[in-house]
């Protein structure tokens, strides 16, 4: 009797009544899209109103979807799900769910009748499931269509599928987006080192932006990519959405502002997507836009109002046997991903590529690589999926029936009407031809001149290229044997630093320099040059200037100019008065200051930010004036303010002590982690003892805690340099430097300063709060310079990469003081000295 009450009716006395169990769904309830005077439409809710389920109008369609504030996160049946405005989604009384389009016609069903099925929820987390009494029959996190929520469980068995494009989870790990099941466009591999499979990989969205891979066989949750905003605020809903161009991106939105952010995105170049143009379209950028556009006027927008629809022939190829001829288009592409990869390539000549794909009657278009490699591709009767950018090196062909039209060159690929220069006088035209290739030669001539003047090869051209947009800062070439010759053979070594050993050597004109011979790069050339050109674009008076480079075969060297006092630990770590190398408070106070300075420039006033990553006192410098001079910056990983975000972590480099804790949780390294750096160099600056020095004076503790403890009471002689009792000490200065050291090492990031603001502080222009605890995850004191290998420490610090959102002060995934303390013990005894 009472199933027999309209249903909408059913769930209004429903929701009335019983306010607890609100977000059930009973059999028998059904949405429509649009409320009639019988069957009002019903928007079921989760508990908290965090979502919803309803038909959300699609064009003039509509979708039954789930959706948080407007934002759809699933839809009945995906991309298929599109009915008319009669359409029904219903919880049938058998319990299947199940969407039908006006005309009666099953769009959708989930499939699940007789299977028990009492109820429906939807919860507050965005899951719809049905169930039989307490058991998930069937639910929409099971069954995902385009997008991930926060603690949505994804498994090998699902996929997110949007359009032709897919998202899966292979066995061994790997994150893949194919075209049309087969074509894999991107992957990312769980560690390249490892090649087993995996006994349940499951993938997991953090609510703090963490895409995070967890897996029996892995002792730790492995983080595979990072929102830009990761861990930012604690009402940002985020989620993971494989969108209709086949780029899967992580979005924030504001809760309840409906509008969303892009944080990340798999695939960086939205051109490398397979297919996103279409079958024979060409993807280029306009500005810093990707846009669709056909190869030439051979061709015609297959679908004039949709430019991603593809294009094709005007003439097919068939009509024209006896006039088909290869279209050339310079630096371009055709996209040619796994599994298509191995079977097509060849290694023949430039012209070989264009003649093997005419006289084939199989092969559609090819592409030349001209990379040196003499790679071919032919392509068949596939999508060919075209990406045209004067930064490509490669040329393709496609098959067309003569006459090659090509695009108007003003417009390029991108316009496909002829309008444009026709209108033009023709003198007009020639008259900028001929100047233009005058001043091409005259380049080409320059170019010429100024590169073979040092190198004897000619094949560093392009990478030259690269140098000459940095002019204003070009740096020297040297030729390996000309630093040969300055070094004497290498002779004076000056030290080793972790990118390499640094000798002195006197050049030509009789200027003395430090030559550092970099070891383990391993960039090509022209990677090598671009950092070069930035390095030596980046001036300040507290950074060491880059006077010039060697490039040859293998060798990779840099020039400096040379400090003649060298660096600051010779003089904070001397042993009791071994030589006069004392520095007085006032030159430790400019020192610091300094650094700061130069820091805060590579942070945030040169052109492209660069985060130092190896901040500690043998890489500070000092000039024959006690001036601070910051080096090795630049080497360790440039980052472009731009795409820092999309940062992986590769190359760990730095020195335990000096590393913040991000660099053990595996959690991206960006400028504060240099502040974290800067912080305990600052405290040893103040206090000429190693931050992670231990001994009875500092009650085998580290000195940095031990410090903070004094600080706390009150002591701040004490952690002055004692070899200052007899010299002026600043004590006011002192304290500023001492609470700001404690600033830098708070273990949250967003807890420490930026370097501009480190510098008002100790300008003594900004008030500086009293410091929290700096409480530090484990004891990082352990070893010396480490380029490499920290990921053995991070099985224990695994609480850290999986905790709690909120960059709250209270965090518990971190160690207490009093922790720290013991493993600092244990650490005492294991390795008793490294001072
Ligand atoms: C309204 O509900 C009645 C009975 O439940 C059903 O027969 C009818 O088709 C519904 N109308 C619409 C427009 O959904
Ligand atoms: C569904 O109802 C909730 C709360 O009543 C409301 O916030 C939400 O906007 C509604 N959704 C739709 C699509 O009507
Ligand atoms: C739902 O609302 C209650 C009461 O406002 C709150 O305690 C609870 O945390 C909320 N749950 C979710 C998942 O938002
Ligand atoms: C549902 O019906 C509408 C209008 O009749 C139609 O345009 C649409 O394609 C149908 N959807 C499906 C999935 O059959
Ligand atoms: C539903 O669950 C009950 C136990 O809770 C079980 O006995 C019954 O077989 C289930 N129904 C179906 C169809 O699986
Ligand atoms: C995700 O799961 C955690 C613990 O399992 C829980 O505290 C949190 O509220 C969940 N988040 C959402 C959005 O449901
Ligand atoms: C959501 O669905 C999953 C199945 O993937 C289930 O295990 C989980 O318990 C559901 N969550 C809630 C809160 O019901
Ligand atoms: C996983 O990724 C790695 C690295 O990209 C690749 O070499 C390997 O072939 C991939 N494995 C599978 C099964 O796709
Ligand atoms: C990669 O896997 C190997 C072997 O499983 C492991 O030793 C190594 O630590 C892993 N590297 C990272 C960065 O997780
Ligand atoms: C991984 O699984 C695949 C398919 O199940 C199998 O072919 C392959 O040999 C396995 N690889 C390893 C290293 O176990
Ligand atoms: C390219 O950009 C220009 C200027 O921003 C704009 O006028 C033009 O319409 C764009 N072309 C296409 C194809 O989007
Ligand atoms: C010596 O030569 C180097 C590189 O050629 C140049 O940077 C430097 O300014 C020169 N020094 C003097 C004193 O001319």
């Amino acid at each position: 009797m009472l199933l027999a009450i309209p249903s909408s009716i059913f769930l209004f006395l429903h929701l009335f009544l019983f306010p607890i169990s609100y977000a059930n769904i009973p059999l028998g309830s059904t949405l429509t899209p649009v409320s009639t005077p019988n069957n009002n439409s019903i928007n079921w809710t989760s508990p908290n109103n965090t979502y919803s389920l309803s038909f959300i109008p699609i064009a003039s369609s509509y979708s039954a979807a789930i959706s948080f504030s407007g934002i759809p996160v699933w839809k009945a049946g995906g991309d298929a799900g599109i009915v008319d405005s009669s359409a029904r989604f219903e919880l049938l009384l058998n319990g299947n769910l199940r969407l039908t389009n006006g005309s009666g016609g099953v769009v959708w069903e989930s499939n699940t009748p007789n299977r028990g099925v009492t109820t429906a929820l939807l919860d507050d987390s965005g899951n719809l499931s049905l169930r039989n009494g307490s058991i998930i029959v069937w639910s929409t996190f099971q069954n995902p269509t385009d997008t991930i929520l926060p603690n949505q469980s994804f498994t090998t068995s699902m996929r997110l599928q949007s359009g032709s494009y897919s998202f899966s989870l292979l066995d061994v790990g790997n994150l893949s987006l194919r075209w049309n099941t087969d074509t894999i466009y991107w992957n990312q591999a769980l560690n390249s080192s490892f090649n087993g499979n995996l006994s349940s990989p499951t993938l997991r969205f953090q609510q703090i932006g963490i895409i995070q891979l967890s897996d029996p066989t892995l002792s730790v949750p492995v983080n595979m990519a990072y929102s830009s905003d990761y861990g930012e605020g604690t009402d940002i809903f985020r989620y993971l959405r494989l969108d209709s161009d086949g780029n899967l991106r992580i979005y924030s939105s504001d809760r309840g502002s409906g509008t969303s952010t892009e944080r990340w995105a798999a695939v960086l170049d939205q051109c490398r997507v397979y297919g996103w143009c279409g079958n024979m379209g060409i993807c280029s950028y306009n500005d810093s836009t990707p846009v669709c556009g056909c190869p030439s006027l051979n061709f015609e927008l297959s679908d004039p109002s949709d430019s991603k629809k593809g294009c094709r022939r005007k003439m097919e190829i068939e009509d024209c046997p006896s006039s088909t001829t290869m279209l050339q288009l310079e630096h371009t592409e055709f996209l040619t991903y796994p599994p298509e990869l191995s079977s097509q390539i060849f290694f023949v000549g430039i012209s070989a590529c264009r003649l093997n794909c005419l006289v084939g009657s199989s092969c559609v278009a090819s592409t030349s690589l001209a990379d040196g490699t003499g790679q071919c591709y032919l392509k068949g009767s596939t999508v060919i999926s075209g990406y045209q950018s004067p930064a490509l090196p490669s040329t393709s062909y496609i098959k067309v029936c003569g006459p090659v039209q090509p695009n108007p060159s003003s417009t390029s690929t991108v316009n496909n009407n002829q309008s444009s220069s026709k209108k033009l006088p023709a003198w007009v035209v020639g008259v900028v031809v001929v100047s233009t290739l005058v001043g091409l030669v005259l380049l080409e001539v320059g170019l010429w001149f100024w590169c073979c003047r040092n190198s004897p090869k000619f094949g560093g051209l392009s990478a030259q290229y690269a140098l000459l947009e940095y002019a204003s800062g070009a740096p020297v070439q040297f030729s390996y044997k000309e630093l040969q010759r300055s070094t004497k053979g290498f002779k004076e070594k000056l030290g080793a630093g972790g990118f390499g050993a640094v000798y002195r050597g006197v050049l030509a004109n009789r200027t003395v320099v430090a030559v550092k011979q970099l070891e383990g790069i391993e960039q090509g050339e022209k990677q090598f040059r671009m950092e070069v050109a930035t390095i030596s674009s980046t001036h300040h008076l507290n950074l060491v200037r880059l006077i010039g480079f060697c490039s040859e075969g293998r060798h990779r060297l840099l020039v400096y100019e040379f400090m003649k006092n060298g660096s600051l630990d010779d003089f904070l770590f001397v042993k009791e008065d071994a030589s006069g190398k004392l520095l007085d408070w006032e030159t430790r106070f400019n020192v610091a200051l300094g650094t700061a300075r130069g820091i805060t420039y590579l942070h945030e006033e040169c052109r492209d930010c660069i985060v130092h990553c190896d901040i500690k006192p043998e890489n500070i410098l000092l000039d024959d004036n006690f001036n601070a001079k910051v080096c090795d910056f630049g080497l360790a990983k440039l980052i472009n303010s731009k795409d820092h975000r999309y940062r992986t972590l590769t190359s760990v480099r730095g020195t335990r002590g000096y590393l913040a804790p991000e660099w053990l949780a595996n959690l991206p390294i960006t400028s504060k982690s240099d502040i974290y750096s800067y912080g305990m160099l600052l405290l040893e600056i103040v206090s000429g003892r190693r931050n992670f020095d231990v001994s009875a004076e500092t009650s085998g503790k580290r000195f940095s805690i031990w410090a903070y403890e004094e600080f706390e009471k009150g002591n701040i002689n004490c952690i002055v340099d004692k070899r200052l009792a007899e010299h002026e000490v600043d004590m006011e200065q002192a304290i500023r430097a001492i609470m700001v050291s404690f600033w830098c090492i708070q273990e949250q990031p967003s807890q420490r300063p930026t370097m501009g603001k480190v510098v008002q502080m100790l300008e003594g222009i900004t008030a500086i709060g009293k410091p929290p605890v700096p409480k530090v995850m484990i004891d990082t004191s352990l070893g010396g310079t480490s380029s490499g290998n920290v990921s053995s420490s991070i099985s224990a610090l695994s609480t850290f990469a999986t905790s709690a959102p909120a960059p709250s002060s209270s965090s518990s995934s971190s160690l207490q003081l009093g922790a720290i303390s013991s493993v600092s013990d244990s650490n005492l005894k294991t390795t008793p000295s490294f001072i």
